[in-house]
């Protein structure tokens, strides 16, 4: 990869190109990106684009996200403040630009299960396009590097993938900010500062999932990130997140993205996990063996390795609180039996499991169903993943979590489903993949049970710590202002602005509703969550406005 140089506020820096900036400015030593309203810092925290937290002013433009622009030579990137000045009024063009795509399947998201549905859907015989928001196709789980370089089987399986797909003779657009999808259907996007207007005979939704964060005072300090943003730095762009880390929370990424950084050279000051010893079940530990049994294979083999690397591993332990401290940060987590422990650290990653990334599902109408024991929406489906509305089928992990495995055959399932039902049948017989399918389910099944994703009460935390990121309101003030509007989460969303910021309330709105439903002793049920709004995704308005003449000229 070629060098590039770039400054941040004034200062130079270095950054290899296809380096996200976000990468860049952390590999440079740097952590606050943006200034909140209240005067804070923030810095990366998803990493893959649904925080906004990252966000800078590049060449004078505002609100671009730090994990989702490329470094580029001769950048001038600065800090944004908290109210960005106005950039220098250009007019809108004449005629704003719109490409109109009418595909017999289209497929959204080019992880695993999109790669995948995208791939079947062309064996089949149907004309195939398939957004993605990255500039690489590959999803989270297979994050290729954008070097191309192979880190191991994983990225290898998914670079294999991305490669088929391209080979498929799809239209694979990246790089595309999808902000409404309507009847029709009717999916709307922006690429390249134009509208994309897709009006497809069937729709496959692949988007996903976001992780869950452990929500803590302190856990909006640069420098505090998702585990998955920590593994985007260094699966993609060989950053570490930084030199002495802390990773919490629960499930197998966080052992995984653990070992990763350690074997990239990072001190890994404690891995917390909240979850007991796995070894104190060992009647799970042998179920999960029997449902995957080279994947329980693997996950041990993770832990011998975490062993000699001598990496602190440590069950029982839940985070409290984060703090900046001189040099980084002190993360303060509490023990099983009522005691602390105190870890310090420059970077800190959490994962407290997933939420389904279903907004473009839920806005095409598909019927979803609370699942408490997963804590998400989960979207009912068919045999062949068909949603409850026609010709909108849904795979992987925004239908609910089930692991890369499952999104993959998915995907197969999906893409034949598909084009079938835009006239592409090729005899498929399903039998095999749906087999498949059930054995990946139970292994995610016995693989959760060895792990404590259970959300924390929030009525617990300090009333001082933040609930929703973007407009900085407080469990204190969500919390008066439901003693003023009691309710339904609306109402509560209009009285504190809870939820209304530029991430649309993806980090508070789950915590928001298990807040509101702790009050009033009800069930979480599907109406429990932020209906979700369009844009769901921040957009130009100059898209929007190409968008809304293209419908008019063509309707
Ligand atoms: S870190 Fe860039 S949007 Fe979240």
């Amino acid at each position: 990869m070629n060098e590039v140089r770039l400054t941040f506020d004034g200062t130079d820096i270095a950054a290899m190109e296809g380096q996200s900036l976000a990468a860049a400015l952390t590999g440079a030593g740097h952590r606050k990106f943006r200034v909140t309203a209240q005067g804070k810092h923030r810095g990366v925290f998803c990493g893959m684009g649904v925080c906004q937290d990252c966000l800078v002013t590049v060449d004078g433009t505002s609100n671009r996200r730090a994990c989702m622009t490329k470094a580029v030579d001769g950048m001038a990137v600065e800090t944004q403040p908290a109210f960005p000045e106005p950039g220098p009024d250009t007019g809108l063009p004449e005629t704003p630009r719109a490409r109109v795509l009418t595909p017999d399947v289209l497929v959204i998201g080019g992880g695993a299960g999109g790669l995948s549905a995208t791939i079947a859907a062309r064996r089949a015989g149907a004309e195939v396009v398939t957004l993605d928001e990255r500039v690489v196709e590959g999803g989270q789980y297979y994050k290729q590097s954008a070097d191309g370089s192979l880190l191991d089987a994983q990225q290898a399986e998914g670079a294999a993938l991305v490669e088929s797909a391209r080979a498929s003779g799809a239209e694979i657009i990246d790089d595309v900010e999808i902000w409404g999808a309507f009847d029709g259907p009717l999916v709307l996007a922006e690429h390249e500062r134009a509208a994309l207007i897709v009006r497809p005979r069937t729709v496959i939704v692949a988007t996903g999932a976001y992780e869950r964060p452990v929500i803590v005072p302190g856990w909006t300090l640069p420098g505090v990130m998702t585990t998955g943003a920590a593994q985007t730095l260094w699966r993609s762009y060989r950053t570490l997140p930084g030199r002495r880390v802390v990773v919490c929370g629960s499930g197998p990424l966080n052992m995984q993205v653990a070992l990763e950084l350690a074997n990239g050279g990072a001190e890994i000051a404690l891995v917390a996990e909240a979850a007991a010893s796995p070894f104190r079940h060992p009647l799970r530990g042998a179920w999960l063996s029997i449902c995957g049994p080279a994947l329980a294979w693997k996950g041990l083999a993770m832990l011998r390795d975490l062993r000699r690397r001598q990496v602190p591993v440590r069950n029982g332990l839940r985070l409290a609180a984060v703090e900046q401290v001189e040099g980084g940060l002190s993360a303060t987590f509490r023990r099983r039996d009522g005691g602390t422990r105190v870890a310090y650290a420059d970077a800190l990653c959490m994962n407290a499991g997933f939420e389904p990334q279903n907004e473009i599902l839920r806005l095409l109408g598909a019927r979803m169903t609370y699942d408490p024991a997963a804590g998400h929406l989960r979207c009912d489906r068919s045999e062949t993943l068909e949603t409850s509305v026609p010709g909108i089928f849904a795979v992987g992990d925004c239908a609910g979590l089930g692991g890369a495995p499952a999104a993959c055959v998915e995907g197969r399932i999906a893409g034949r489903s598909a084009a079938a039902r835009s006239g592409h049948g090729d005899g498929y017989d399903l039998f095999a993949d749906q087999r498949a399918l059930r054995r990946h389910r139970r292994f995610q099944n016995a693989l959760w049970q060895l792990h404590d994703v259970s959300p924390v009460p929030v009525g617990g935390l300090p009333a001082d710590t933040i609930l929703c990121r973007c407009e900085e309101v407080t469990l204190g003030d969500a919390l008066a202002g439901y003693a003023v509007t009691p309710g339904h989460l609306g109402t509560l969303k209009r009285a504190t602005r809870v939820g209304m910021g530029r991430c649309q309330g993806r980090y508070c709105g789950p915590a928001t509703a298990r807040l509101i439903a702790e009050h009033t002793g009800e069930i979480l049920t599907d109406r429990s969550f932020f209906a979700p709004r369009v844009p769901i995704k921040p957009v130009a308005i100059n898209a929007i406005l190409a968008a809304e003449k293209a419908l008019r000229g063509s309707t």
